[in-house]
């Protein structure tokens, strides 16, 4: 911990944008000005960073944002940062710039950054900033509920095509390896079928095709399988199941419409819970931290603890899913 008081701080969102990031930079901005300390907004994440694109926020700069999706500060990913050089460069910016504290808004990629960031000796706290909820320390990611409900409403849509031509669907969701954004959607949308990376060995197409026919014999007319990206090609695996029952079957893949959006209420106010709270412990002088909801309440881990860290997907969720399909 450091003992000198910080008197400015900065702000940069990191790696793939998510719904809400808006909400944790305004919060960052407002919470650090109403403590006093100066705020620097930093583009287009560590690349910005080691461009200079640095820029003073005040108040105004975060007036009209909470609503909206994406990241102001804009995104990138930056393989500079993941070189000894380029961190060095980038502490020395920070301390050209007056910068002693930075909130890093992203994922387990930009923590990383962070965590070189703070070996270098700039205050660094993460806020998780994700759709695919794959942060382990954290049950919440900015970004993840506001995905959840793009997804449903989407799924809902082809429910209602799928219902009219007799068909089945399959609908690939995102989440890079993770299956969280499949799980919610498996159960909000009551599909017959999840798919999801952490489960890979409990649900074969050879398996589908036999529940799938099994239902058709008892009068299902269409069928919804929910397919998390990690999984494999959902247009060879409509292919596959079409060849072996005869049923027309389509894939749809949401794609980025899911990083898009108004954040959902939840997202809004956890994600301004976040960055106030980030900003907190930057005061604190704390470093190397990331913000984290767990068990009800908002806290904070170390980052090298974070990011050893492994959580599984809810085994109660994933169950359900086969319970309630049957
Ligand atoms: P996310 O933050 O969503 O996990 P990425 O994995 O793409 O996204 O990481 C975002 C950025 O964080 C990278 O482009 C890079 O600039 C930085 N980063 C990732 N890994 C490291 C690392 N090991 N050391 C330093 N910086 C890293
Ligand atoms: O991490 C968020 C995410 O949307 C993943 O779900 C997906 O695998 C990936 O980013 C897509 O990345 P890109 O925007 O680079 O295509």
């Amino acid at each position: 911990m450091a003992d000198k008081k910080i008197k400015t701080i900065g702000v940069l969102t990191s790696g793939g944008d998510a719904p809400g990031m808006n909400a944790a930079i305004r919060a960052v901005v407002r919470a650090g000005i109403s403590s006093g300390l100066s705020v620097k907004g930093i583009r287009r994440g560590y690349a910005g960073l080691l461009e200079e694109d640095i820029f003073d926020m005040d108040t105004m700069s975060v007036s009209d944002i909470v609503q909206k999706g994406g990241t102001i500060l804009y995104t990138s990913r930056c393989k500079r940062m993941t070189t000894p050089e380029g961190q060095v460069q980038a502490a020395e910016i920070c301390r050209k710039h007056g910068i002693e504290g930075i909130v890093v808004i992203g994922g387990d990629g930009s923590f990383r950054g962070a965590q070189k960031l703070s070996a270098n000796g700039i205050n660094t706290i993460g806020v998780p900033g994700t759709i695919d909820l794959d942060i382990s320390c954290t049950e919440y990611t900015i970004g993840f509920d506001t995905a959840c409900n793009t997804a449903m409403e989407a799924i809902d849509k082809v429910r209602d095509t799928s219902a009219s031509h007799e068909r089945c669907s399959i609908i690939e969701v995102m989440g890079r390896t993770a299956g969280h954004i499949a799980l919610w959607c498996g159960i909000s949308n009551g599909s017959e079928y999840v798919l999801i990376p952490e489960r890979a060995d409990e649900d074969d197409v050879e398996n589908i095709i036999e529940k799938i026919t099994a239902k058709r014999r008892i009068g299902k007319k269409h069928h919804i399988i929910v397919n998390a990206e990690g999984i494999g090609d959902s247009y060879e695996m409509a292919k596959q199941i079409e060849e072996a029952t005869g049923i027309e079957t389509r894939a749809t893949v949401i794609g980025h419409i899911q990083r898009g959006g108004n954040p959902t209420c939840r997202d809004r106010v956890y994600a301004s819970a976040m960055g106030a709270k980030a900003v907190d412990l930057l005061i604190e002088g704390e470093t190397n931290r990331v913000v984290a909801y767990r068990d009800g309440r908002f806290c904070d881990f170390n980052i090298d603890d974070a990011l050893k860290m492994t959580k599984d997907i809810d085994q109660h969720l994933f169950s359900l899913t086969k319970r309630l399909s049957r």
